[in-house]
């Protein structure tokens, strides 16, 4: 009995050092497919096999090595994209310079979340997000108001994030939310904006009657000009971003 345990720990031993070896042995881009070779401690850095000698590379700075002519630039691309750090550490220290925490990648704004940062060699170009879209950080991406946490939101839609605001008076425009930012609509012509239910219903509401119908078409005794005066175009809300 006593022998048989003597092994087992004795075959573990060895399978462990075994494995220890193969983690710690560095792969010969010299005898890889395509001359090249990840680090197997750095995910970026890789070997490339020139005149037949392995030669070490380091990524440019914020991206990770992706393969022989594949990602952004140099065979190395954005970490996000890829899993080649897992189990893996960096080589090189973020080099920063103004919003570029490193000189390649995308970047979060310091004070907004509809913007955000790309950069290149440390060049900082300032990117929006449209269509009521945010960026998210995890994803460095435009993203759904809903999926990104903790961004600052309109007062106007501080009671509801995703809700409708009535305009003023207006029975036909109102604010709708999207995320905690406010974009400014209009009901369907014959509706208007009801603010019990804030939605655009049949009218008339509480403050709303019928809106005029439009003067008949291909009509030549029809009044010149509109049929009533549309409202000023409000001006927007000021931005928080
Ligand atoms: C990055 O910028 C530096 C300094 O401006 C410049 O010397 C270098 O050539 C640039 N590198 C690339 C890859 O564009």
């Amino acid at each position: 009995m006593k022998a048989n345990i003597a092994c087992v720990l004795l075959a573990l031993a060895v399978s462990s050092a075994a494995a220890q070896q193969l983690k710690a042995t560095q792969a010969d881009p010299c005898q890889a497919k395509g001359k090249m070779a990840a680090d197997v401690t750095y995910c970026d850095r890789y070997w490339e096999c020139i005149d037949g000698a392995a030669e070490q590379f380091d990524c440019p700075n914020g991206l990770v090595f992706a393969g022989r002519a594949r990602g952004l630039l140099e065979n190395c691309d954005y970490p996000w994209r890829g899993d080649s750090c897992e189990g893996k550490q960096l080589a090189n220290t973020p080099v920063s310079v103004g919003p570029c925490d490193w000189k390649y990648g995308i970047f979060g704004h310091e004070s907004s979340c509809i913007r955000y940062w790309t950069c290149w060699n440390s060049t900082a170009t300032e990117q929006f997000c449209i269509g009521g879209l945010l960026y998210n950080e995890e994803k460095h991406a435009c993203d759904w108001p809903e999926a990104v946490e903790g961004c600052q939101k309109h007062p106007l839609c501080k009671d509801d994030a995703n809700g409708n605001v009535p305009l003023g008076k207006s029975c036909n425009r109102y604010w709708a939310c999207q995320g905690g930012y406010p974009r400014l609509q209009r009901c369907p012509a014959t509706l208007v904006f009801d603010k019990r239910s804030l939605r655009c219903t049949n009218p008339p509401t509480e403050d709303c009657e019928a809106p005029p119908p439009p003067p008949p078409e291909d009509d030549p005794n029809a009044p010149a000009g509109p049929a009533f005066v549309e409202e000023e175009e409000p001006a927007a809300p000021a931005p928080l971003v």
